[in-house]
């Protein structure tokens, strides 16, 4: 499975017309931020599929004229006049677990992006202004108890070992791959980055990542149901603390636009070693289905051993209860199939 379709144009070079260029040619949002700056990831990388980046909230008013239609044709048709609205209500979700049987989902992992409102966003902060929102977000995560409560330990002089066991567990993120590097979301690194997590590591929050912050309920099996009231639980925490960027259009607001709305990816890991024998195949199911399929490391990465990453696709305009409930159905579906294989 290669992500790599260097021959597709990205969403930003379609809808860079000279007319746009023209209009946003001397644009600066308050924290600096310009057009080369948002662009220059997708430049650079030219098998970009999207190809922008916000370097603060300004950005989605002040380059409009480029990034609505990218947004626009990424979420399916979202429109100007769109809104978007949030439920975390983890009782309207249609089941407990995505794998009744408990035969096929290996783990189950719910994430969410958060940026503070007022701070620019990974490709413009300052340094500065990271060491704020790593205090401001380790301070408010110090007060979480019970199952909640945590340690967080600043990538900055972590030793090698510790390290690579955490991203081996899928718990701690890389460095950012050459598109974040090209978006200037890798400076200074790993300054002020950094991972806090409960002692069951079922509750972990990464910061200063490509977002300020990237909220985590994970774990083994496929009770979403825990996974998602966890999630809900931590996210009410910490909104009683800090003040998120949210828009009524675009919902929240990450520096990648493909994140806005929910900013979540609900995900499964799942064994289809049938269905993995035609990827082309399982690959267009998913579409249908409005389901997301990689690699399990990650990203861009391949599947190992018939292991999936199945994931919800749609973030904006859908609130989180039902991207959710979508994408129990389309496991349920995908378990159904792979029975069927022979
Ligand atoms: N900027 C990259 C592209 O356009 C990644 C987009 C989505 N991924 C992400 N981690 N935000 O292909």
């Amino acid at each position: 499975m290669t992500h790599k379709e260097a021959t597709k144009q990205s969403l930003m070079k379609k809808h860079l017309t000279e007319e746009v260029k023209k209009k946003l040619a001397g644009v600066v949002t308050p924290s600096g931020f310009t057009l080369a700056q948002a662009i220059n990831s997708g430049l650079v990388n030219e098998d970009s599929s999207v190809g922008v980046y916000a370097g603060d909230e300004h950005s989605y008013v002040l380059f409009a004229p480029l990034f609505d239609p990218i947004i626009e044709e990424y979420h399916g048709g979202y429109k100007k006049e769109d809104t978007h609205s949030a439920d975390l209500d983890a009782t309207k979700l249609v089941a407990d677990s995505v794998d009744p049987d408990g035969s096929f989902v290996v783990s189950t992992r719910i994430r969410v992006g958060r940026n503070l409102k007022g701070i620019p966003f990974a490709p413009a902060i300052s340094a500065e202004q990271r060491r704020e929102v790593e205090r401001r977000v380790v301070d408010s995560l110090s007060k979480f108890d019970g199952d909640l409560k945590g340690m967080y330990y600043p990538l900055a002089g972590m030793d090698e070992a510790t390290r690579q066991q955490l991203v081996a567990d899928h718990f701690l993120f890389k460095k950012g791959d050459r598109f974040l590097e090209a978006a200037g979301a890798n400076r200074e690194w790993p300054e002020s980055r950094g991972i806090f997590h409960s002692a069951d590591k079922r509750f972990l929050v990464w910061v200063n990542e490509e977002d300020e912050l990237r909220i985590i309920s994970m774990q083994e099996g496929g009770n979403v149901r825990e996974v998602f009231s966890r999630l809900a639980r931590a996210i009410e925490m910490l909104q009683r603390q800090l003040q998120f960027a949210y828009t009524e259009h675009l919902g929240y607001l990450s520096s990648c636009p493909t994140n806005l709305g929910t900013a979540m990816r609900a995900s499964v890991h799942v064994k289809l070693p049938k269905l993995g024998k035609n990827e082309a195949k399982l690959k267009r199911i998913c579409n249908e289905l409005k389901l997301s399929l990689r690699g399990i490391d990650g990203e861009h990465s391949d599947s190992k051993g018939s292991v999936y990453d199945i994931s919800n696709k749609q973030r904006l305009g859908i609130s989180e209860v039902d991207a959710v409930n979508l994408l129990i159905r389309g496991v349920g579906t995908l378990i159904m199939l792979e029975k069927c294989e022979d």
